[in-house]
Order: structure tokens, then C-alpha cells, then sequence
């Protein structure tokens, strides 16, 4: 056999949710390319990306999905959720909001994701930023996490850190 040409022996399907601007896509990007876009664009509609990795000596090809925080381009429909083994959902550490509406992001994703079986990652997004800028404490969103028995970790698309370990971990955690 080539290489290259490594039979898949399992397909994870992952969800990345959140309010817009949070860097969904962005961490998306650092993950599967370790690509970042200063001026990335609003996402339409849904897109995904993949990344092929070995774990436990099996090839698992993780295929994460991306969606539009934006109301206006969402097109929530439950074939996004649907099959979703893990989801990642994100807020911004210098927007409040996007952290406040988090519990509303487990709901949706509870409501449809096939039972209760999916393993979800709370990520706070932007790390990087300066600490004046900051409106969300890391030991809040611990806090968050823990009640709602979710993963947490602060990342940032921008510089690299934490993201593949976040990934990593949520795929460990679906394996
Ligand atoms: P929607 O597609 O509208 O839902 O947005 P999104 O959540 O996919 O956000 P996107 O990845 O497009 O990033 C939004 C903005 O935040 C862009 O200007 C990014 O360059 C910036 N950004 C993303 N991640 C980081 C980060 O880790 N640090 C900093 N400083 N900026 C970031």
C-alpha cells in the first residue's frame, strides 16, 4: 500500500458552535492546516474541514464542522448536529456575551445531537489577548464547565496554544 493511501478506520464527526466573531473558524483552520487569517470572513452557511491522525494505532479522520454563529446565516438544521460525536463550543475571553450565551449553545446542542453520549469542550477563545481586554476569568469558566460536565480550556487560534491539545482531547475523550 502507499503511503499516504492508510486505510481510515474511523470517522469522527465534530461540531464547533459559539456566537460570531468567537474564532471558531480560525481554530478550525490552526488545527487541520496550523493556518491563521487576521481577516477571516463571516461564515455562510456550514463548512467543514479534516484532519487525519493516528490514535491508539488506529487512522482516525476527524471531520469538524463549522457553522455561522450569526442568526441570520444559520441554517440550524439537525443534519449539522447529526452524528456528532464531539462539539466544541466556543466563546470569546474579551466579549461577556459570547460567554453568557454558552448554556444556550449545551441546549441546542442537547436538543439535537444524538443523545447524550456527545463529548463537548468548552473553549475560550483569544487567550492571547491582553489582560485588560479581558471579561471572562479562566476560573469562572471552570466553574461553568464543571456544572454543566463539559471539557474546558482557554486557547487561541492567533498564537497556537492549547489548540491541539483541546482537539486532542475531545478526540481521546470520543475514542
Ligand atoms: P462566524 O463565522 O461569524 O461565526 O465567526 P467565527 O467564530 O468563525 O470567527 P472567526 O474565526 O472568523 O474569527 C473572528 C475574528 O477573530 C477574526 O478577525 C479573527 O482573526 C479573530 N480571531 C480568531 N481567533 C483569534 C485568537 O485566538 N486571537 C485573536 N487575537 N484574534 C482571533
Amino acid at each position: 500500500r502507499w503511503e499516504g493511501e492508510a486505510e481510515i478506520d474511523y470517522v469522527f464527526k465534530v461540531v464547533v458552535v459559539g456566537d460570531s466573531a468567537v474564532g471558531k473558524t480560525q481554530l478550525l483552520s490552526r488545527f487541520t492546516r496550523d493556518e491563521f487569517a487576521l481577516d477571516s470572513k463571516s461564515t455562510i452557511g456550514v463548512e467543514f474541514q479534516t484532519r487525519t491522525l493516528t490514535l491508539h494505532r488506529k487512522r482516525v479522520k476527524a471531520q469538524i464542522w463549522d457553522t455561522a454563529g450569526q442568526e441570520r446565516y444559520r441554517a440550524v438544521t439537525s443534519a449539522y448536529y447529526r452524528g456528532a460525536l464531539g462539539a466544541m463550543v466556543v466563546y470569546d475571553v474579551t466579549r461577556r456575551a459570547t460567554f453568557e450565551h454558552v448554556s444556550r449553545w449545551v441546549e441546542e446542542l442537547r436538543a439535537h445531537a444524538d443523545g447524550s453520549s456527545t463529548v463537548v469542550a468548552l473553549i475560550g477563545n483569544k487567550a492571547d489577548m491582553p489582560a485588560v481586554r479581558r471579561e471572562v476569568a479562566a476560573d469562572e469558566a471552570a466553574r461553568l464547565a464543571e456544572e454543566q460536565g463539559l471539557f474546558f480550556s482557554e486557547a487561541s487560534a492567533l498564537t497556537g496554544d492549547n489548540v491541539e491539545r483541546a482537539f486532542l482531547t475531545l478526540l481521546e475523550e470520543v475514542f
